[in-house]
């Protein structure tokens, strides 16, 4: 059986295509998200996802520009993905958004553009604008059909390939299929095997949109995917590492993903992921029982990973 790694999935119905396995930039330090790029497209991951809030699109930018230069990849051969943040949402705000991600990361073109929560906040240049209760200030004067209104122009305008949504419900997906001139082609979500998301899946499916699945491998925390028992009775038996696992089952199952790291040993771990064994794949539906959401943003627009009890 083929490995993973060269894979791709049909995006708005055969207008293009993702690579399955992606790298992602959520990384604090930019030195080592700048690093890590690298490393990435050297050992050969296709997909760089950032986003305006992670506030570090021009050190990605210099890694994806010194990699075009130093002749380790082409640009039409990566899928750039980012992010527009929730402080943008009015239509007028759409493409100054754009436009300023795309100077950042220093490139002419997007591969996707999502919106990275359906919460709209407070226009203006604050990413986080809270009230006295420290609660984030929502702009109630903006709808998400509005906003994805301004995110098909980006595509007609052709500066942009794919547009999505990101951290959205079931239901807010439907919200904007039933409404979209031009249809989400992804679904960026968290999902791993504590949280399988999969009638948002089969939706998705059904629809021809991607699930895109962040955290698969549960952000690093506890409870750790790594150590599920299922996982690494699996991760034994195939000759592989639990983290490999987790990755092999996102994408057999149907979804690219993205993961992160700043290791040089798991970038590469990661990238080497090839199929599991169908009874494999039957155990972690049936075998693990842990159902855990470990990041709130779809609450309330604001990002973070909480730590929470099983
Ligand atoms: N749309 C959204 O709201 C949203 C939210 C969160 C994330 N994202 C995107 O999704 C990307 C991935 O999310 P994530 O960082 O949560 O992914 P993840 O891959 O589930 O978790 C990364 C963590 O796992 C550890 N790790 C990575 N490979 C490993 C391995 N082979 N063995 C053991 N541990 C390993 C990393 O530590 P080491 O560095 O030590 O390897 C790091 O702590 C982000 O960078 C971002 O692009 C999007």
């Amino acid at each position: 059986m083929h490995p993973f790694d060269s894979t791709r999935i049909s995006l708005a119905h055969g207008a293009g295509s993702i690579p399955a396995v992606g790298f992602g930039t959520l990384i604090p330090n930019a030195v080592a998200a700048k690093q890590a790029v690298k490393v990435a497209l050297e050992v050969g991951f296709r997909h760089i996802d950032g986003a305006e809030v992670y506030r570090n699109e021009d050190v990605v930018g210099e890694a994806m520009h010194e990699a075009f230069e130093a002749g380790t990849v082409k640009r039409e051969e990566i899928f750039v993905t980012t992010k527009l943040w929730n402080n943008n949402h009015r239509p007028d705000r759409v493409k100054l958004a754009f436009e300023a991600s795309l100077r950042r990361l220093q490139l002419d073109y997007l591969d996707c553009y999502l919106v990275h929560t359906p919460f709209a906040f407070q226009a203006g240049d604050e990413h986080y604008p809270m009230n006295e209760r420290d609660e984030p200030i929502y702009d109630k004067d903006v709808t998400l059909a509005e906003t994805w209104q301004a995110m098909e122009r980006l595509v007609d305008e052709g500066k942009c390939k794919f547009i999505g949504l990101s951290d959205v419900t079931l239901d807010k997906v439907k919200e904007i299929v039933a409404i979209a001139r031009i249809q989400p082609a992804v679904v960026q979500v968290e999902s791993h095997p504590y949280l399988p998301e999969q009638e948002l899946l089969d939706f998705c499916q059904q629809h021809g949109i991607v699930l895109l699945a962040y955290a698969p491998l549960g952000h690093g925390m506890e409870p750790r995917i790594t150590n599920d028992p299922v996982i690494k009775a699996i991760a034994q038996r195939v000759g592989k590492t639990p983290a490999q696992v987790a990755l092999a089952w996102a994408v057999q199952r149907g979804t690219a993903f993205l993961t992160t790291s700043t290791n040089p040993v798991h970038i590469r771990e990661n990238f080497d992921i090839s199929p599991l064994p169908e009874d494999a794949m039957t155990e972690i539906q049936h075998g693990i029982t842990t159902n855990l959401r470990l990041n709130a943003v779809v609450e309330t627009g604001m990002p973070g990973f909480v730590p929470r009890n099983p």
